[in-house]
């Protein structure tokens, strides 16, 4: 496509970063890219707390003529992790895509990825993230127009398909087609949204089937769900995701449990810490009380799922307002010294 520019060649340690992040031998643990939740301050919170080896932007919404927004560019610019991160996008327009996607890898990132999973009407309708798994020859192109415009490492997160698991088989001789860097498996299809089940048999085909890394996606909660995640499907690494909002020590008790290390428990108390560090780091100076602690909610709703009175405290917390009523709730429920496992 004449949209695609000749630029000048990426160094060569970025176009290696990702390769040589697979080639340790450990499972690479990732954080998942989510909407309105992994900015940069929250990057920073996870890497406090044990971090990642590879984070995700949240998605770029890519539409004709888009310029990238600067506040999820700031993670990428201003990463404070320490590792490397990726760009996420997300759209159908084949020239808009490649392009922005050009316009990303000129930034510090590990590879630009494309997002084939998101499961909301708002975009799947625009046959765009989970909509585009109903039309694969739209994928096709796609994912040949990105390979051809990235000169760095190109990466995809998946579904299994739109409604049914079966639908992953034509999907993967798809992905197989193009010289993927590493592809992310999401083990449910649009229609199973977030549902308690994951196809970890899916994603071992996926790993069994393609030339390239595969990490597995869905419901990793617990260091004990990691190893069994790893063990079912051979996945190079895992992508974690609400998890990880639940409980920000997942990595290392992930880690711990793979070198054969006792795996440690927060309590009560060192979880009210981390929901107070969050509100310091996710909260912007200026930005009203009442609009910081709306903010502190989504969070919350995850997080609550962890506690065992849930529904008092997430009743409690979804009718709050103010920072005290805020934090006294948090401390009505979590100030003890019980270890927890913050499981739903
Ligand atoms: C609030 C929220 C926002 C999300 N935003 C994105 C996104 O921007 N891009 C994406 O690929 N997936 C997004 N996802 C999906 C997650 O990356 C992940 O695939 C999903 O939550 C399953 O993993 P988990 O069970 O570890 O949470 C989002 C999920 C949640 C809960």
């Amino acid at each position: 496509m004449d949209q695609i520019k000749n630029l000048s060649p990426l160094p060569i340690d970025r176009r290696e970063a990702l390769r040589r992040l697979f080639e340790t031998g450990a499972p690479v643990l990732s954080l998942a890219p989510m909407q309105d939740i992994t900015d940069l301050p929250f990057w920073r919170l996870m890497s406090k707390y044990g971090g990642a080896d590879l984070y995700f932007t949240e998605f770029f919404r890519v539409t004709p003529h888009y310029v990238p927004e600067k506040n999820i560019l700031r993670s990428i610019l201003e990463n404070p992790t320490g590792r490397p991160a990726i760009a996420q996008i997300i759209g159908n327009d084949l020239e808009a895509m490649a392009r922005t996607a050009q316009v990303l890898e000129r930034h510090p990132v590990a590879a630009v990825d494309l997002n084939l999973g998101c499961p909301a009407p708002v975009v799947y309708r625009k046959c765009a993230g989970g909509g585009l798994l109903r039309d694969l020859p739209r994928v096709d192109a796609l994912l040949g127009v990105l390979r051809g415009a990235v000169q760095g490492a190109f990466t995809v997160k998946t579904r299994l398909g739109f409604e049914d698991a079966r639908e992953f088989d034509a999907l993967l001789e798809v992905f197989a087609k193009h010289r993927l860097d590493l592809l992310t498996v999401h083990g449910r299809t649009v229609a199973e949204k977030y549902g308690p089940h994951v196809h970890l048999d899916r994603i071992a085909q996926a790993v069994r089937s393609l030339p390239f890394p595969v990490q597995a996606n869905g419901n990793v909660i617990s260091a004990a769900r990691a190893v069994d995640t790893l063990e079912q499907t051979r996945a190079a690494g895992l992508m974690i995701g609400r998890g990880a909002i639940r409980n920000p020590w997942i990595f290392s008790q992930i880690r711990d449990r793979l070198a054969g290390r006792p795996v440690s428990l927060p309590t009560g108390r060192q979880v009210l810490d981390y929901i107070s560090d969050l509100y310091e780091a996710v909260c912007t100076p200026g930005v009203p009380e009442k609009a910081q602690v709306q903010k502190m909610k989504k969070y919350m709703n995850f997080l609550g799922e962890g506690l065992e009175t849930r529904e008092e405290f997430l009743h409690d917390i979804r009718r709050c307002s103010t920072r005290d009523e805020f934090f006294t709730i948090c401390s009505r429920h979590l100030d003890h010294g019980r270890e927890m496992a913050l499981q739903p």
